[in-house]
């Protein structure tokens, strides 16, 4: 390593240290605590990865098990180990992905933490919005539905046409904001809840979701997924 390189890294490593002490001071001042997110307690941590909810080949034949290889053992496995590199002894290691997330989002001089510990984060929810059992929206959440949508079958159709619609790499979300329900999408690695809209469920649009079994037909793709794959009680869950 030159005595440049060895600069440029002693700086980006000052640079995160300074970013971890801004968490930590954001979760001590209440700032990150006041996020409007209380979805599951799923994959708080940056530093581990946590387990599918189900076989890889569980999902077949809408999501293959050759996909979840890839997507799930290469794409998502890549987020957290770049994640676990750029938090690695400094005080972001004990936070959650969430306080990294709205500690960064917006920052041009911390974007690769914010899209890696985005991207960790929205994998982590999309595998649990994702089920190969029938489920069907009930309760509080099917009523809100049927007021914001007129029915499932309606909420379902907007979903698909939002998220096929996002261009470029992406994610489709049915989210709560004020307690009415949205279908959106976001670009990249963008999540909703730094915009102040809770997540129930989504669907992932980037090419490596869909492309080994499904090539370009991404409108096909992402009707199966909606129409067959979505756990409603997980969204319920979340919508509580
Ligand atoms: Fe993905």
């Amino acid at each position: 390593m030159t005595d440049r390189s060895m600069d440029a890294a002693d700086e980006q490593r000052r640079n995160f240290l300074k970013v971890g002490a801004a968490v930590g001071a954001a979760a001590v001042s209440g700032v990150a605590k006041a996020a409007p997110l209380q979805t599951s307690d799923i994959g708080k941590s940056p530093l581990k990865q946590p387990p599918l909810p189900w076989a890889e080949n569980a999902l077949e034949p809408v999501i293959s098990a050759r996909t979840l290889e890839f997507h799930y053992g290469k794409h998502h496995a890549g987020y957290f180990n770049t994640l676990a590199g750029l938090v690695k002894d400094t005080p972001m290691a004990d936070q959650t992905l969430e306080e990294i997330i709205l500690a960064s989002a917006g920052d041009p001089a911390k974007k690769a933490l914010f899209n890696n510990a985005a991207q960790a984060w929205n994998h982590n929810f999309y595998w649990t919005s994702l089920t190969p059992d029938k489920t069907a929206p009930e309760g509080p959440l099917l009523n809100a539905i049927q007021r914001d949508f007129g029915s499932v079958d309606a909420l379902k159709a907007e979903l698909a046409k939002v998220t096929t619609a996002q261009f470029g790499s992406g994610w489709g979300w049915l989210v709560s904001e004020g307690g009415t329900l949205k279908v959106v999408s976001t670009s990249n690695a963008e999540v909703p809840f730094t915009n102040g809209q809770k997540p129930l469920l989504t669907v992932d649009v980037w090419e490596h979701a869909y492309y080994l079994d499904w090539q370009n037909r991404r409108p096909d793709h992402v009707k199966a997924v909606v129409n067959d794959h979505l756990d409603w009680r997980f969204a319920a869950k979340n919508f509580a």
